[in-house]
């Protein structure tokens, strides 16, 4: 699917969590890239025998850059200067702009291990909006895309941390909790973690939400909230009303 040739092989910098699944999906795409991480060097094949990331770097057509966000800038300024010619360099971040390097953010959460090959194609690329689109950046991958100011990634980010990793807290400790308080299988929550997403992606998302605050129920409310600060967790009774707070603001924003 969507071989690109090329004689420029891609370079991907990295061997955490993103670089894992990119390499997938590049192999997945028959897509040639070498991979290179400051913990391992070459992972397989180098370009030539002996050759180091300085000299790899004009011999690649694109180098990726999937490595932490505060390494990002450095790693470019060390590196990008003495390339020539000079491949076009991209990186992952939701949040950062990085000069000499074009954002491409790939809207989901990756884990330790590879997905099944059709997810891949599905992840849309978050782009940054003067510059060059998912075909002339990654050319091959099918993905959809879409484009924001790049001055906004930041408020762009921190709502997908928002929504995306403090679910994830949330579900996280409701399964510790159900675990350790009654010995019960975190499992049987999963249909109710299913049916939330399910919910949220069908066509009235805001009909998704439901419970004691959206009910007007007071007295579910305050009794949530003793039950939480009498079982000692009281940070999710912080939560919980900071969630009050927000869904008030949710729905007034609906409403205007
Ligand atoms: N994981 C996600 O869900 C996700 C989603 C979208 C975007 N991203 C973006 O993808 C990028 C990588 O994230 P990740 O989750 O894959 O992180 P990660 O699993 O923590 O891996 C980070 C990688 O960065 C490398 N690294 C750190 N400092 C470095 C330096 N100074 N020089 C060279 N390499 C360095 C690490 O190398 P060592 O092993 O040698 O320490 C490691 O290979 C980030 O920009 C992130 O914002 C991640």
């Amino acid at each position: 699917m969507g071989q690109v040739p090329s004689a420029k092989p891609w370079l991907l910098i990295g061997s955490g969590r993103l670089a894992t699944h990119l390499t997938s999906y590049l192999r997945q795409l028959d897509i040639p890239c070498r991979q290179w991480s400051r913990a391992h060097g070459w992972h397989g094949q180098a370009l030539a025998e002996g050759t180091t990331l300085e000299d790899a770097l004009p011999r690649c057509e694109r180098v990726l850059l999937a490595i932490s966000d505060d390494a990002l800038a450095p790693f470019v300024a060390h590196h990008r200067h003495g390339a020539q010619p000079q491949p076009t360099w991209i990186h992952f971040s939701g949040s950062r702009s990085v000069d000499g390097a074009w954002g491409a953010h790939p809207l989901c959460t990756f884990g330790p291990e590879s997905y099944a090959p059709e997810i891949y194609p599905t992840i849309p690329f978050l782009l940054e909006e003067a510059g060059p689109s998912l075909a002339e950046l990654l050319p091959g991958l099918p993905n959809p895309s879409a484009s924001i100011p790049a001055g906004d990634k930041p408020l762009y980010h921190a709502l997908c941390v928002v929504a995306g990793n403090f679910t994830t807290l949330l579900w996280q400790r409701f399964f510790q909790q159900l675990e350790g308080r009654w010995g019960l299988d975190p499992a049987l929550a999963a249909p109710y973690l299913r049916r939330t997403l399910a919910n949220l992606e069908a066509a009235d998302r805001q009909a998704a939400l439901t419970g004691p605050i959206t009910r007007g129920d007071g007295e579910t409310v305050a009794a949530n909230l003793t039950a939480l600060e009498s079982a000692g967790l009281s940070d999710l009774a912080g939560i919980y009303r900071a969630f009050q707070q927000a869904d008030q603001a949710t729905l007034s924003e609906s409403a205007a």
